[in-house]
C-alpha cells in the first residue's frame, strides 16, 4: 500500500468523481427517507493542496493544477458542476484559506458529510493506518459517521443491506495491483447480491482498454441497470489517458445530468486534441 491520495487530490479524476458524487447524493436525497453512504476506500477526508507535492521521501508534481484549479474561477459551468464547485469553494474558505486559489480540498467523505441531512449516515473504510487516523480525527465526535480501519471490501458484507434500505456505495480503490480489477467486480457482485436496490459508483482509471473492458463486461453480464461515464483528457498520455465512473442502479434520469457534466469537463479539463467525455449505458434501464 504505497498509494497516498494527497499527491492526486483535486486532480481531474477527483473533479469528475466528486462532481458526480455530489449529484448522486442530491438525487438520492430527492426522497425524504435517510440513506447510508458507504465509502470503501475513503482516504483521509481532507487535503491541504499546499502540501500536495511533499512525499515521504521525494518531491512530486502536484496534480490539482490540472484539476480543481482549472475550474476555480469559472462561472460558466452547468448547474451540476456549479453545485460541486460551491461545495468545495465553501469548504476551502471555511478552513481559513484567504488566498485567491484553492488550498483545502474535501475528500469524498467530507463532501458527502457537508451535504448529508440528519437522517443520513456515513460508513467510512480506510486500510492505511496513518490515513485512517487522519480520517478518524476529521470526524471525531460525529455520531452519524463511523470510521473503520480495515479492508474496504469488507464493508460490503458489514454494511449491506442497510437498516434504511437505501444506500450509495462508492468504490474508489488505488488500482496499484492488477488484481484490484477482479476485486472490484467481486465486490460489486457481492453488493448487488446482498442489496440489489443499492446505488454503486465505481471509479476506474483509463490505462488499458482490456482491463476496463473486464469490469464493464462484468457489468454487462449483471442483471442490473448501469452506465459508464468516461472522461479522456489526453489520448496521448503515456499511462493514464483519463478515467471513468460506472454507476449501477443510477437514479432516474441521472444519465442526462451526467452527460451535461461530462460535456463541460471534456472542454474545461482537456489537455490536448481529442479530449472526450461520454456517457453510455452498459445495461439500459
Ligand atoms: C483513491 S484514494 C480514495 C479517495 C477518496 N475516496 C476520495 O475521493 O476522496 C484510495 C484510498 O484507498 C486506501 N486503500 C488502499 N487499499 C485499501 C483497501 N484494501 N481497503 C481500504 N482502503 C484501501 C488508500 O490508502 C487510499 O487512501
Amino acid at each position: 500500500m504505497n498509494y497516498r491520495h494527497a499527491f492526486h487530490a483535486a486532480n481531474y479524476a477527483d473533479v469528475l468523481k466528486h462532481a458526480l458524487l455530489v449529484r448522486l447524493v442530491r438525487a438520492i436525497q430527492g426522497k425524504e427517507k435517510g440513506f447510508v453512504f458507504v465509502d470503501t476506500h475513503a482516504g483521509r477526508g481532507r487535503y491541504d493542496l499546499s502540501r500536495a507535492a511533499q512525499g515521504d521521501s521525494r518531491a512530486r508534481q502536484p496534480e490539482w493544477p490540472g484539476g480543481i484549479a482549472r475550474l476555480w474561477d469559472r462561472a460558466d459551468a452547468p448547474a451540476g458542476v456549479q453545485d460541486y464547485l460551491g461545495i468545495v469553494r465553501g469548504y476551502d474558505r471555511s478552513q481559513g484559506n484567504l488566498t485567491a486559489g484553492p488550498r483545502f480540498y474535501p475528500g469524498s467523505p467530507r463532501i458527502v458529510r457537508l451535504i448529508a441531512r440528519p437522517q443520513d449516515r456515513l460508513e467510512l473504510w480506510e486500510k492505511h493506518p496513518a490515513e485512517c487516523a487522519a480520517l478518524r480525527n476529521e470526524f471525531s465526535g460525529e455520531r452519524r459517521v463511523s470510521v473503520h480501519e480495515a479492508d474496504g471490501y469488507g464493508a460490503i458484507k458489514a454494511c449491506l443491506p442497510p437498516a434504511e434500505r437505501r444506500a450509495l456505495v462508492l468504490i474508489d480503490p488505488p488500482y496499484e495491483a492488477q488484481e484490484e480489477w477482479s476485486a472490484v467486480s467481486a465486490a460489486l457482485g457481492e453488493g448487488i447480491g446482498r442489496f440489489p436496490g443499492g446505488t454503486y459508483a465505481v471509479w476506474y482509471p483509463l490505462t488499458g482498454r482490456a482491463r476496463t473492458d473486464g469490469l464493464l463486461g462484468w457489468l454487462e453480464g449483471a442483471d442490473v441497470p448501469s452506465f459508464a461515464a468516461e472522461l479522456v483528457v489526453d489520448p496521448d498520455a503515456p499511462r493514464m489517458t483519463g478515467c471513468g465512473v460506472a454507476v449501477v442502479n443510477p437514479p432516474w434520469r441521472f444519465d442526462e445530468e451526467a452527460r451535461l457534466i461530462l460535456a463541460y469537463l471534456q472542454v474545461a479539463l482537456s489537455c490536448g486534441h481529442g479530449a472526450q467525455g461520454s456517457v453510455r449505458w452498459i445495461v439500459p434501464k
